[in-house]
Parts: C-alpha cells; sequence; structure tokens
C-alpha cells in the first residue's frame, strides 16, 4: 500500500466525534477540507482517565494487536520526563530502536539530541516516542491497521503527560497526527491545536541527515517551539 492510500484509508478511520466536530465547524465558516481535517483531530480528548504511563505500558503488555507484534524484537513505548512540556513524535522505531527498546537512538536520534540540546533541553528533559511502537518489517511505513490498534496508546501517552507542544517528526507523523494528506512542507513552521496541546510538524532527523539544507527550517521551527516555552532563545543552530 502506498503512503498516500496509508493516509487515504486512515482518514476515513476517523472517530466519529472528530467527524461531527468537522462538520461542526463547517457550518460556521466554509473551510478547506484539510483545515477541517486538522481541527477535528484537535479535538481535546473526552474522558480524560487518570493513569501513570507504567499502566499505559502495562496494558500494551506483550503487544500482538497488530502483525508487528510477531516480527518485532522489543516493544518502543517510548522516554523521556513523563511531565515533560515537550513530547517529540516520530514514525516508528527503526533497527537500533527494535533491538534495544528505546526510541530515536540510531544515527537520527543523534540528530535528535543535537537539536534538543540546541534548544537549551536534555534528552531526559524531554518525551519521546512514536506513532506505532513495533518495527514495521525493513522498516517500511505503518499500515492503516497498525496505526489504528497502536495510536490510541500514543494519545493515552500524550493525555496524560499533557505537554504544552508536541513536535511531529516527519510527513508521517504530522499527517497521521493531522489527519491530513497536506505536504510536510507546508505543514510545518506553524502551531496546530492538538488534544489540548499545540503540535508543530518539522522535518524528520533522517530526512535532514538526508538534506542537510532543511536544517535551517527545522532549526526555525524548534526555535519557535523555544520561544512557546519560554526557553532563552539560543542563536546557534545544531
Ligand atoms: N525514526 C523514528 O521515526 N523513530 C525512531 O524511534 C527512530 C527512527
Amino acid at each position: 500500500m502506498s503512503k498516500s492510500q496509508t493516509t487515504q484509508t486512515w482518514k476515513r478511520s476517523l472517530p466519529a466525534k472528530a467527524v461531527v466536530m468537522a462538520r461542526k465547524s463547517s457550518s460556521k465558516k466554509a473551510l478547506p477540507k484539510s483545515e477541517l481535517l486538522i481541527q477535528a483531530a484537535a479535538a481535546p480528548a473526552a474522558n480524560r482517565k487518570s493513569e501513570t504511563l507504567d499502566e499505559i505500558c502495562a496494558d500494551l503488555g506483550a503487544c500482538q494487536r497488530c502483525k508487528l507484534g510477531k516480527s518485532r524484537t522489543n516493544i518502543v513505548f517510548g522516554d523521556g520526563n513523563p511531565k515533560a512540556e515537550l513530547v517529540f513524535v516520530g514514525e516508528a522505531p527503526g533497527e537500533n530502536e527494535d533491538l534495544e527498546g528505546r526510541p530515536f537512538i540510531g544515527r537520527a536520534g543523534q540528530l535528535l539530541e543535537k537539536m534538543i540540546e540546541a534548544m537549551g533541553l536534555s534528552r531526559s528533559e524531554v518525551y519521546i516516542c512514536n506513532v506505532v511502537k513495533c518495527r514495521p518489517p525493513e522498516n517500511r511505513n505503518p499500515e492503516t491497521d497498525e496505526i489504528e490498534s497502536c495510536s490510541p496508546f500514543l494519545f493515552r501517552q500524550l493525555d496524560q503527560i499533557q505537554p504544552k507542544v508536541v513536535v511531529a517528526l516527519g510527513k508521517f507523523a504530522a499527517q497521521t497526527l493531522l489527519q491530513t494528506e497536506t505536504r510536510i512542507s507546508e505543514l510545518r513552521g506553524k502551531f496546530y491545536p492538538y488534544r489540548g496541546a499545540k503540535l508543530i510538524p518539522t522535518f524528520h532527523p533522517a530526512y535532514l541527515l538526508r538534506n542537510p539544507p532543511s536544517k535551517r527550517e527545522a532549526w526555525e521551527d524548534l526555535q519557535l517551539v523555544a520561544k512557546e516555552l519560554g526557553l532563552e532563545i539560543p542563536k546557534k543552530s545544531p
């Protein structure tokens, strides 16, 4: 299945409440469809349950809810500060992450750490996780059924952490979280309301490793984040 097909099918699985919200907003003023979907995804969590990240992880257990359960080595739940004001959401674990059970520990992870440090923070002060928690074989894109099985756990994590800002790393995380097919280059650079937080899409560190000139724009996005969090804005990019 192509990435755009995946997103298309995923969009069809919008929760009924989100669709109603989109319709309600559409009755006020005519917004482009992409904006309606973004608004729907932003709906704050209803009936937020009080639970710890450990409880959510325990509920995930030795998950076999989707086919990735069969091929993974370790579940990559997420790590960092459970009370973080800033959460980074990537796509899915890669090989290193699968082997160690921690997100973003390969080359892309090293760049992400530099980006975090350039904002004046340390990795342990933020929280890092992915849209899906098991490595897709050969690092293929996560498929609709996998996202549908896994994303409720991500939403529960975000609802408990209650960050001020969520950074969606890359096209896949941004399009999945905002339920839109808008290109990452159009989405990035601004905040969207998201489950009680502000979400900003930016380029994935793996993309930045392949396209170093885009680091400038990613750094601009992170400077917006730093400003939003009241951090002293460092002058130098990572
Ligand atoms: N890429 C991701 O999106 N997530 C990881 O954890 C590692 C690489």
